[in-house]
């Protein structure tokens, strides 16, 4: 990938320690946001959520972002595809929201297409001599699903999903991931860059002073960062008590997920998937977030929270869970006036860029060398 001449990231790719954050540019520019578009969102792979978002073959849900739509449907096989949202004969959009059907027929001239992508009927296209109904099937985008999460790219040519993640695996076994259950799947638009959205769910530093009485004192000083290969970052830190419940609500922990590693046991890792999905992987609980950017000062971000079967399965987990959503919920409404005043701030023209806290913010400083390199 060609990196950008307009911008100057030579700082952002110094050793840890030496290491700046990204120019304000990055989250203040509708211009640089918009070859974002291209350069990441159209380039890379994109965390879009858990895969029991799409449980059953006909299921489907639309997903907007990066100026574009897409139609995410499990085919007869239940093999999940992903489509552009536009029609092969003169680009209607296809289908809204979320549903379940056999097939997907354009409602403008009411072509009609196989789960699979195949155009399988084309009302009265007998008569031009040139058209094959093979030639009109859907754009698919290449889908994967890895550890419970699902990945699109619209790029022909990324890496095979197992080397984006190299490391991945070996570096979460201690938490059974894939066979967590997704209880709440919520949106919201936060008025931020969407980088800066993940850069705090992913750092320590501002604990003390955006979580004093709400958190704070779950969070133990984190180890040293993971030194991974793959394209993302990971830090493990230990917690007293539980990192999914508010400080005052810890009654309501529910028991270890089975099979837990011993370090999986004692609190928290929090892993950032470049470049758009996060999430903290708890004893109890794991919560992900996926942002897209809507501009380059507002986000739409999605988070998802999940459990293991077996705490699902218990008499008392509807209470518990509100406290986990509770923790969830009070954590981002300390979150988010922090985020609006980081933008705030960040736009002011004599804005320059900073430097890192080495072991508070490690997960962001390998963000901002992975983005300096592929911007
Ligand atoms: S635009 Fe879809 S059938 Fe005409
Ligand atoms: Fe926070």
């Amino acid at each position: 990938m060609q990196k950008s001449s307009e911008l100057d990231f030579s700082k952002c790719t110094l050793p840890t320690g030496e290491r700046s954050s990204l120019p304000p540019e990055c989250y203040c520019s509708p211009h640089i946001a918009k070859k974002e578009i291209g350069r990441i969102f159209r380039s890379s792979w994109i965390g879009i959520g858990r895969s029991d978002l799409i449980k059953n073959s006909g299921h489907y849900v639309c997903l907007d972002f990066a100026e574009q739509s897409l139609i995410l449907v499990r085919d007869q096989e239940k093999i999940l595809r992903a489509y552009a949202n536009t029609c092969r004969h003169r680009g209607a959009r296809l289908l809204n929201g979320e549903g379940s059907l056999k097939g997907i027929r354009c409602p403008f001239h009411s072509w009609y297409y196989g789960l699979s992508g195949k155009l399988i009927a084309a009302p009265q296209m007998e008569e031009a001599k040139a058209f094959d109904k093979v030639n009109y099937g859907l754009i698919e985008y290449k889908t994967e699903e890895r550890f419970g999460f699902i990945f699109v790219s619209f790029n022909k040519k990324v890496s095979d999903i197992d080397e984006y993640l190299l490391d991945f695996k070996k570096t979460h076994l201690g938490w059974p991931i894939e066979n967590l259950v997704s209880m709440r799947r919520v949106e919201r638009v936060v008025d931020c860059n969407w980088k800066m959205f993940l850069e705090v769910f992913n750092e320590y530093y501002h604990l003390p002073f955006v979580h004093p009485n709400s958190v704070d004192s779950i969070y133990q000083p984190p180890s040293e960062p993971d030194e991974v290969a793959g394209q993302f970052a990971t830090q493990f830190g230990e917690t007293t008590g539980t990192g999914g419940l508010l400080e005052n609500e810890q009654d309501n922990a529910l028991p270890d997920m089975p099979n837990l590693s011993d370090q999986a046991k004692k609190g928290v890792r929090y892993t950032w998937i470049f470049p758009n999905m996060t999430f903290a992987a708890n004893r109890d609980a794991l919560w992900c977030y996926e942002a897209y950017p809507l501009g380059y000062d507002r986000c739409k971000v999605v988070q998802t929270a999940c459990f293991h079967p077996t705490s699902i399965n218990r008499n008392d987990f509807k209470s518990k869970l509100e406290a986990y959503l509770h923790r969830l919920d009070a954590a981002l409404e300390e979150d988010i006036p922090a985020l609006v005043n980081q933008q705030l701030g960040m736009q002011n023209p004599d804005a320059i860029q900073g430097t890192f806290q080495p072991t508070l913010e490690s997960n962001l400083a390998s963000f901002a060398h992975w983005y300096a390199e592929n911007f």
